[in-house]
């Protein structure tokens, strides 16, 4: 049961000028308010307000900035044809948010509220939702630790907020391939570690792998386990898919990993169609083996931003493997096509997945 808060709303009085809609970036635009709420030991959650976008003022000592006490989550509200708001289950993300809250020692919140608080902001920027193909509002919820305290231990104070930016269409003219090293240097993470947490820090230490990859022509890393460096384990901000002979696999939740929303979904909708779909440990040598045997079908990615990504190539110790030819598998078309259209009110939802404003 969600209990009784109340959410104070200071709307502004005049709204920005809104970007291009059909020249959106990925995160550079925001709307014009957001959401704040406080939480403070022994109080609890206080002070919930949807207030115009503005800077915030901390203290330079609080937890966040050093030590990195915080977490996020990211998920989409689409227009549908009949104007209409969906989100895709956001209740998951929800929970996500509090099981990454539990790892990093931070407060959990209440879900079904900032649900709630949620659907407020975003009925109060219903016009900041772009309406174009492939177009959606991004839903950036986050929480930072905010003592003014140099020690390393769990922070006191910590204000969790919500900020809306409208984001163009992720593949522009129709969906594409992406060219994938597989990182052999640095790891992303280790099992007892954050890696399962969508938390900062994560993001952070993946940047240096992304920059050197990113210097030979490759978009994203796949990265590792990083015990062995030999199982696969998720790319940057997608999880990973192969077909392999028919059968469908992903590396195993095995808490080094973050639990995608699109990755189950993925596999919801794959047992749906009974198409055969394994979780399961994967070895990097499998699928070089499996590229030789020619029996390597498909490859992509999946994550809120691109939804599907398809692998047209991975690079592995210096060596080449173009993945169905370089093109779009027929799996991950049909994915892409099917979860775009239940995201966007397109397709009827038979799974109970999307959220009416
Ligand atoms: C590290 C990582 N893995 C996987 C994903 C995919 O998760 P989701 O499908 O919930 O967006 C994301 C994006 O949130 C991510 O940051």
């Amino acid at each position: 049961m969600m209990k009784d808060y109340t959410l104070e709303m200071k709307l502004c009085s005049e709204r920005k000028e809104k970007p291009q809609f059909d020249r959106l970036e990925f995160g550079k635009n925001f709307t014009d308010h957001m959401f704040m709420w406080d939480y403070t030991e022994g109080i609890g959650w206080h002070d919930a307000r949807i207030v115009p976008y503005q800077p915030i003022t901390l203290d330079p000592a609080a937890t966040v900035f050093h030590y990195g006490q915080t977490v996020f989550e990211g998920l989409k509200a689409y227009l549908t044809k009949d104007e209409q708001v969906l989100l895709f289950r956001p209740e998951q993300n929800m929970k996500r948010f509090n099981r990454s809250n539990d790892r990093l020692c931070m407060p959990h919140i209440d879900e079904e509220f900032a649900l709630h608080a949620l659907k407020e902001l975003i009925r109060v920027e219903r016009d900041w939702i772009p309406s174009a193909e492939g177009t959606s509002l991004y839903i950036r919820p986050f929480m930072i630790a905010t003592d003014a305290y140099l020690g390393v231990a769990p922070s006191k104070k910590y204000t969790f907020m919500i900020i809306l930016s409208p984001v163009g269409a992720y593949y522009k003219e129709g969906i594409n391939p992406v060219k994938i090293a597989v990182e052999s240097e640095y790891v992303r993470a280790v099992a007892g570690g954050t890696g399962n947490a969508k938390t900062a820090g994560n993001y952070a230490s993946s940047l240096k792998a992304s920059e050197v990859a990113g210097k030979s022509g490759y978009s994203q890393v796949l990265w590792l386990d990083g015990r062995e460096k030999k199982y696969i384990e998720e790319v940057g901000s997608m999880n990973i898919f192969f077909k392999i002979n028919g059968e469908v696999v992903t590396p195993e939740l095995n808490g080094s990993i973050l639990e995608g929303i699109t990755r189950k979904s993925i596999i919801e909708l794959l047992n749906y169609w009974n198409i055969p779909v394994v979780e399961r440990k994967i070895s990097i040598d499998e699928i070089h083996q499996a590229y030789h045997e020619g029996t390597l079908e498909e490859a992509f990615g999946t994550g809120t931003a691109a939804v599907i990504s398809p692998v047209g190539e991975f690079l592995w110790n210096n060596e080449k493997m173009a993945i169905n030819n370089g093109e779009t598998g027929p799996l991950a078309k049909k994915l892409y096509d099917t979860l775009t259209s239940i995201q966007n009110g397109k397709a009827p939802d038979p799974f109970g997945w999307t959220v009416r404003l």
